[in-house]
């Protein structure tokens, strides 16, 4: 198994981006070779400040350590030290019919209403993407539901560069989701993901939040007036109700099922109280180890460069039997 994934360093890491993708990165580098980094390229296809992207890479660093990536075990870096990713989507790009990139459901949201204006880098973000994980032989991916449409391509990308190459350089990866959290919905409206980019910050949990402001998020989170039901089926009509004991399942590393085997019958009331417990529990030593690492960003800085000193060797295979299999000359 090589494990692969990325994660924009733009804003916080949030309660989604840790259940449904880092906690399996902390849980999958134990067993397997793993390579992780920020998508720093990803980040620059909607405009950006630059002070802001070069302190949100530091911090997004930090949040990741403190979570649990081991950097002795895992390779963690930033695509822009690693020339091959670009050179590699280039590759890729000249190689995908752009019909399956404009109807790729972030960029119809991304771009909205201004197709015109958006730039090229926007629509091309999903080869770059592929690129990422193919050009490490990635067999698995591990991301959150919103990532499928995504992977899916990277697949049909590595066919087709495969089948007119009439090659084998590239390995079909897989995505890999998180069990009970592979989709955490906004804190606000049930039917939304919990996201970066949600204006209301109420509507996610930031790991840099403080315990109380964990604590009062929660209290405030749109439930309904039912009492918790014994049976999943039940809650299917009921967002809110399904994304908290999907919360209180993930950060428990437990399923759905046993949340309400244990609430069922019982009232928001007392639900709220203990998945705010739970979730303090298991965020605080992350937020205290955030704050420690976020000071000593020459440290932040020597774990990047080793990552990618370290992902470049892993890389160039792949590129040079791309650049051959395409005819192009190189030394
Ligand atoms: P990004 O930065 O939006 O999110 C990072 C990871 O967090 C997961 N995630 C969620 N999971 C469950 N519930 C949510 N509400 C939630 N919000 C975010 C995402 O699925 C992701 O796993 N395009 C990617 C970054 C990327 C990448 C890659 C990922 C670039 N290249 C190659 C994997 C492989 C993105 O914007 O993730």
């Amino acid at each position: 198994m090589r494990i692969v994934s990325g994660i924009q360093p733009t804003g916080n890491l949030h309660l989604g981006n840790y259940l449904g993708a880092i906690k399996n990165w902390v849980k999958l580098q134990q067993e397997s070779e793993c390579l992780f980094f920020l998508a720093d390229l990803h980040a620059i296809t909607v405009p950006n400040d630059p002070a802001e992207l070069s302190a949100n890479c530091r911090n997004m660093v930090a949040a990741l350590v403190a979570a649990g990536v081991d950097t002795k075990k895992s390779i963690l870096f930033n695509q822009a030290r690693v020339p091959a990713h670009a050179e590699l989507a280039w590759l890729l790009i000249c190689n995908t019919p752009m019909g399956w990139l404009d109807r790729m459901t972030q960029f119809k949201e991304k771009s909205g209403k201004h197709k015109q204006r958006s730039s090229l880098g926007l629509l091309g973000y999903p080869v770059l993407q592929a690129a990422d994980v193919l050009i490490y032989q990635a067999t698995h991916v591990p991301v959150g539901e919103d990532q499928r449409q995504h992977l899916e391509l990277a697949r049909d990308v590595a066919a087709k560069f495969n089948n007119d190459s009439k090659t084998e350089v590239f390995t079909s990866p897989e995505a890999y989701y998180g069990a009970a959290a592979a989709r955490i919905m906004s804190l606000r409206d049930g039917t939304s993901k919990m996201s970066k980019s949600d204006p209301s910050d109420l509507s996610r949990i930031n790991m840099t939040d403080d315990d109380d402001t964990i604590a009062k998020k929660i209290k405030k989170a749109r439930t309904d007036a039912e009492p918790l039901p014994a049976k999943l089926e039940e809650l299917e009509n009921r967002p809110e109700a399904k994304n908290l004991v999907g919360i209180y399942a993930a950060l428990n590393d437990s399923t759905a099922q046993a949340v309400l085997d244990q609430y069922a019958g019982q009232g928001f009331g007392a639900f709220k109280p203990a998945l705010a417990d739970l979730a303090v529990a298991q965020l605080s030593p992350i937020r205290s180890r955030y704050e420690a690492l976020r000071e000593d960003t020459d440290a932040i800085d020597a774990i990047l460069r080793d990552g990618a000193q370290r992902a470049r060797a892993l890389a160039q295979p792949t590129l040079d039997k791309a650049y051959a299999a395409l005819g192009l000359l190189r030394d």
